[in-house]
């Protein structure tokens, strides 16, 4: 039995599709409800629907063999796991972003304001540029409006949210999408049952 914890929403549901497509369905999944763990043992494979922000946890842990989760949360909480593939969805890209004709001020820490402090640190410390971090959990494009930071480091998809924000990119920092996680010690005792899931998948593509 596969241990899957899958990242609730429609990144997810797109890789349960993916994952149905390749022999791992689970009819219960499917159904609508409110369960959040599903079994289907004929093909070997428990689901669970997590936070998108735990997949990684559940797999770190090994509560979940495989999971899915975004290059994002990886690079900001470096969990200990293994990056087992690029699924090639749930792309966008983490940037810095301000408002219109933002001009830095080199002379005073500049004020950032994102859900990824490590990610902006990282990329700071590398510019050798001080910061000051302004952590939130969200709505993070209102924070340059309310002159509560200078610029934003946060995922941009489609750019809808900057532009109607009266924001715009000024730096692309990483390019993100959605990858396929491994637990290390699950990945050893269940080799060849997630290295053929992991085959499946990539014939797929
Ligand atoms: C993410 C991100 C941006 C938005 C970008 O927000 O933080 O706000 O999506 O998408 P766009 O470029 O297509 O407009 P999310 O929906 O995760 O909400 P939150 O950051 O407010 O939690």
């Amino acid at each position: 039995m596969i241990n899957i914890a899958l990242p609730k929403g429609r990144l997810g549901e797109k890789v349960y599709n993916k994952l149905k497509a390749i022999g791992y369905g689970c009819p219960s999944i499917e159904e609508n409800s409110r369960k959040l763990i599903f079994e289907n043992e004929e093909n070997g494979v428990r689901y669970f629907w997590a936070k998108p922000s735990d997949v990684a946890i559940y797999v770190e842990r090994g509560a979940a063999d495989i999971g899915v989760a975004g290059k994002d949360i990886l690079l900001e909480y470096q969990p200990d796991v293994y990056e087992l593939s690029d699924l090639d969805i749930g792309k966008c890209r983490m940037c810095v972003a301000a408002k219109k004709g933002f001009e830095d001020n080199t002379e005073r820490a500049l004020r950032v304001a994102t859900k990824f402090p490590n990610i902006a640190r990282n990329y700071y410390s590398k510019l050798s540029r001080e910061i000051d971090i302004i952590k939130l959990n969200g709505s993070i494009e209102i924070a340059p409006i309310l002159n509560l930071s200078d610029v934003i480091v946060d995922i941009v998809e489609t750019g809808t949210t900057l532009l109607e924000n009266n924001l715009e990119p000024i730096e692309t920092i990483v390019p993100i999408s959605a990858r396929l996680i491994a637990n290390k010690t699950g990945y050893k005792f269940k080799y060849d049952e997630i290295s053929k899931l992991c085959q499946k998948l990539s014939e797929l593509k």
